[in-house]
C-alpha cells in the first residue's frame, strides 16, 4: 500500500517537473520575443527627468499600449551623475532617486531600463562604466533595473590603440563580455541590449557575448529616406534572430511626425516582419489616435510578437516594389507588399512564389479585413510610400 502511493507520488513528481520545468524555464528566458516598450532617445534626447520618465509609464498604461504588449520603459543616456569615493554611479539632479522611479514603473505592471557605456564617456558625454562594470550592474540591480543599452561610445577610442583590427574587436567583444558576466552576477534578470551601430557584423558574435538584441545599423531619425535606408537593409540577416536573440534596427519614430501615415505604417510592418524590438521613440504622454492605433494594432503586434520567433526577410524586388515574407507558427505567412517609390505602383503577390499550392485564405492586416479565399495571386496598387501587409494561411 505504501509503497503504492509512494510510486504514484513519484509518478506525479515526474510529471510536475516535465509539465512546470519547462515553463519555468521558459519564463527566466529574457527577450522570448522581440522586447516592447519605450525609449527616451527619439523624442526627448537630453531633455529627459524624472517626470517625463512616470507621464510616459501613466500613458503606456492609459492608451491601452501595455495591455497591446508594450513592457519596458527605457531611460537612455542623460541620466548619469557623479561616482562618489567609492566609485558608486549616482544619477543627475533630474532624476533624484532612481529606486523610487524604478518602484514606480513596476508598480503601473511595466518594467524599466536603463543606458550605459562601456567606454570612459557615453556618447553624449556623461559617465560611463569603463572599470566599473560589475559596480555598475550593481547599482542597476539594486535600483530595480530589468533592462541595459550598452552604447559603444567612447570605448571606440581605447579600441583604437589596439595593434590590429582583430584586436581592436576582440577588445570590443570582451567589453561587452564583462558587462555580460556583471549583469549575471547581480542575479537579476536583465535584458542586455547591445548599441555599436552594427559593426564587425554583430550578429554573429553578439548573442556569444550576451546580448538579447544587438543594434544593426547606426541611428534612425524621423525620416522616410533615413527609415527605408535602415529597414531594408536588413535583408540576410533573418537566420541571427530567435528567441532570446533579437537584430534590432533601432528604435521607433512612429509620432514624432516626420512621416506620413503610409510612411509610418511602412516602418511599423517592417519592424513586425523583421522581428524588429518595438521600442516606441514618442512622447507617449501626446498621442494622436492616429499614434496610438498604429503602435497598438494587434494583428500586426502579433506578427511581431509571433513565438516562433523567426524573423522575416526579402523574398521579391523590382525597383522600389518589395515582397516581405515573416513564416509565423501556425503555418502562416506575413506578408507586406511595400513600395517605396514616390508614386502610387500597381504590384502583384505570387502565393505559388511563398510556396503555397492551390489556395490561400488572406487577411490585410491594417485593413482589419479577411479577404476571403484566393488562388494564383493578389493585385494591388499601392500609393507612394505604403505598404499592404497579409497573413496568408494555406487553405
Ligand atoms: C547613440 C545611440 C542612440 C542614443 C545615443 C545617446 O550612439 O545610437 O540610440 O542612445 O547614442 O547618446
Amino acid at each position: 500500500m505504501k509503497s503504492q502511493i509512494s510510486g504514484r507520488l513519484l509518478l506525479a513528481g515526474i510529471l510536475a517537473v516535465l509539465l512546470v520545468a519547462p515553463a519555468a524555464v521558459r519564463a527566466q528566458q529574457v527577450a522570448a520575443t522581440p522586447p516592447m516598450g519605450w525609449n527616451s532617445w527619439n523624442h526627448f534626447n537630453n531633455k529627459i527627468d524624472d517626470a517625463i520618465v512616470r507621464a510616459q509609464a501613466d500613458a503606456m498604461v492609459s492608451s491601452g499600449m501595455r495591455d497591446a504588449g508594450y513592457v519596458y520603459i527605457n531611460i537612455d543616456d542623460t541620466w548619469e551623475g557623479d561616482r562618489d569615493a567609492q566609485g558608486v554611479i549616482h544619477s543627475n539632479s533630474k532624476f533624484p532617486d532612481m529606486k523610487a522611479l524604478a518602484d514606480y514603473v513596476h508598480s503601473k505592471g511595466l518594467k524599466i531600463g536603463i543606458y550605459s557605456s562601456p567606454g570612459a564617456k557615453t556618447c553624449a558625454g556623461f559617465e560611463g562604466s569603463l572599470n566599473h562594470e560589475d559596480q555598475d550592474a550593481q547599482t542597476y540591480a539594486q535600483w530595480g533595473f530589468d533592462y541595459l543599452k550598452y552604447d559603444l561610445c567612447s570605448f571606440r577610442d581605447i579600441m583604437k590603440t589596439a595593434s590590429s583590427p582583430e584586436q581592436a574587436h576582440q577588445m570590443m567583444v570582451d567589453a561587452y563580455a564583462k558587462m555580460r558576466d556583471a549583469i549575471k552576477k547581480t542575479g537579476r534578470p536583465m535584458v542586455y541590449s547591445f548599441c555599436q551601430y552594427g559593426d564587425d557584423a554583430v550578429w554573429q558574435w553578439g548573442p556569444a557575448a550576451g546580448a538579447n538584441l544587438w543594434r544593426t545599423t547606426g541611428d534612425i531619425s524621423d525620416h522616410y529616406a533615413r527609415m527605408e535606408e535602415i529597414g531594408f537593409a536588413q535583408a540576410g540577416l533573418s537566420k541571427y534572430a530567435g528567441p532570446g536573440h533579437w537584430n534590432d534596427p533601432d528604435m521607433l519614430e512612429i509620432g514624432n511626425g516626420g512621416m506620413t501615415t503610409d510612411e509610418y505604417k511602412t516602418h511599423m510592418s517592417l519592424w513586425a516582419i523583421l522581428a524588429a524590438p518595438l521600442l516606441s521613440g514618442n512622447d507617449l504622454s501626446q498621442m494622436s489616435p492616429n499614434t496610438i492605433a498604429l503602435l497598438t494594432n494587434r494583428d500586426v503586434i502579433a506578427v511581431d510578437q509571433d513565438p516562433a520567433g523567426k524573423q522575416g526577410d526579402r523574398v521579391w524586388a523590382e525597383g522600389p516594389m518589395e515582397i516581405w515574407s515573416k513564416p509565423m507558427a501556425d503555418g502562416s505567412q506575413a506578408v507586406g507588399m511595400f513600395n517605396r517609390q514616390s508614386g502610387p505602383m500597381s504590384f502583384s503577390v505570387d502565393f505559388a512564389k511563398l510556396g503555397f499550392k492551390g489556395k490561400v485564405k488572406v487577411r490585410d492586416l491594417w485593413a482589419g479585413k479577411d479577404l476571403g479565399t484566393m488562388e494564383g495571386s493578389y493585385h494591388a496598387t499601392l500609393p507612394a510610400h505604403s505598404v499592404i501587409l497579409l497573413l496568408v494561411w494555406a487553405q
